[in-house]
């Protein structure tokens, strides 16, 4: 297991204020999504789904929904936490490193959704993670891939913004070094002042497409946003990738 505490996606995922900033990213708009990836994938209630790094659990709640044993895991203890006051006998959550294999040729379908990929320093660690979730499926199994467009995240980078959610003034910096977007989240509450960052790679379509093709994937489909129209450079305001395991 991976338990750097340093590593700053084990701190800032971890903390309230994450879900503060991004409250906006909410159970309906999870709701919509799986509905249509649900369609999309004619899911059966005998198959078997993993919500790779579900944060709070919002789209493995739903999933769960359509009957289908459903498990989400995610790094961040009070995720889990939380996501756990909404298990049933469907549903289960832990605490897991996606880097590292959960349960070995389990799963039908495993989603990683988002923006939940590109964090790790190393390029091993990334491929890492792609090569678990294989030994984690099936023959023929799943990985759904819910990217942001990098192209368009450049395009449209705001450098700084104020935004106030909660009675907590954010102040967001943003860069581009070294192939990744940098974000830098200040605050102050309760007179005490916090600081952290969040790194992720600006991978484009090609990137992961090469890196699927490396760790034996065979690229199905590729989407543009939560509706699954078709992926293009320009406009696309998600990068939604579906591959199956070869
Ligand atoms: C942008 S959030 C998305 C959460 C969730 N998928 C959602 O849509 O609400 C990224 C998630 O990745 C988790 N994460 C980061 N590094 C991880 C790791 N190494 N293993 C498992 N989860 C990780 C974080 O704790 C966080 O919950």
């Amino acid at each position: 297991m991976h338990k750097n505490k340093k590593e700053w996606f084990a701190t800032w995922f971890d903390s309230p204020y994450y879900h503060l900033l991004y409250q906006h990213r909410n159970e309906n708009e999870a709701s919509q999504f799986i509905d249509q990836l649900t369609a999309y994938l004619g899911l059966k209630t005998s198959d078997v789904l993993l919500d790779l790094a579900c944060g709070k659990g919002r789209h493995a709640i739903q999933l769960s929904k359509f009957g289908a044993m459903t498990y989400g895991v995610d790094l961040s203890e009070n995720s889990i936490c939380q996501a756990q006051k909404h298990e049933n006998v469907h549903l289960k959550f832990e605490v897991h490193d996606m880097r590292e294999v959960f349960k070995n040729n389990y799963f039908t379908h495993v989603f990683n959704l988002f923006t939940s990929f590109g964090y790790f320093d190393m390029p091993s660690d990334n491929l890492k993670m792609l090569q678990s979730i294989h030994q984690m499926l099936l023959p023929n199994g799943i990985l759904v891939i819910d990217f942001f467009n990098s192209h368009k995240v450049i395009q449209q980078m705001i450098p700084y913004e104020d935004k106030e959610i909660g009675g907590i003034l954010f102040h967001l910096e943003k860069k581009v070094i070294d192939g990744k977007i940098i974000k830098n989240i200040r605050f102050s509450d309760q007179g005490k002042d916090f600081e952290y960052q969040e790194q992720v790679q600006l991978f484009t379509k090609e990137d992961i497409c090469q890196m699927l093709m490396d760790t034996r994937y065979k690229v199905l489909d590729i989407f543009g946003n939560y509706a699954l129209t078709s992926y293009e450079k320009e406009s696309a305001d998600r990068l939604i990738l579906v591959a199956q395991k070869i």
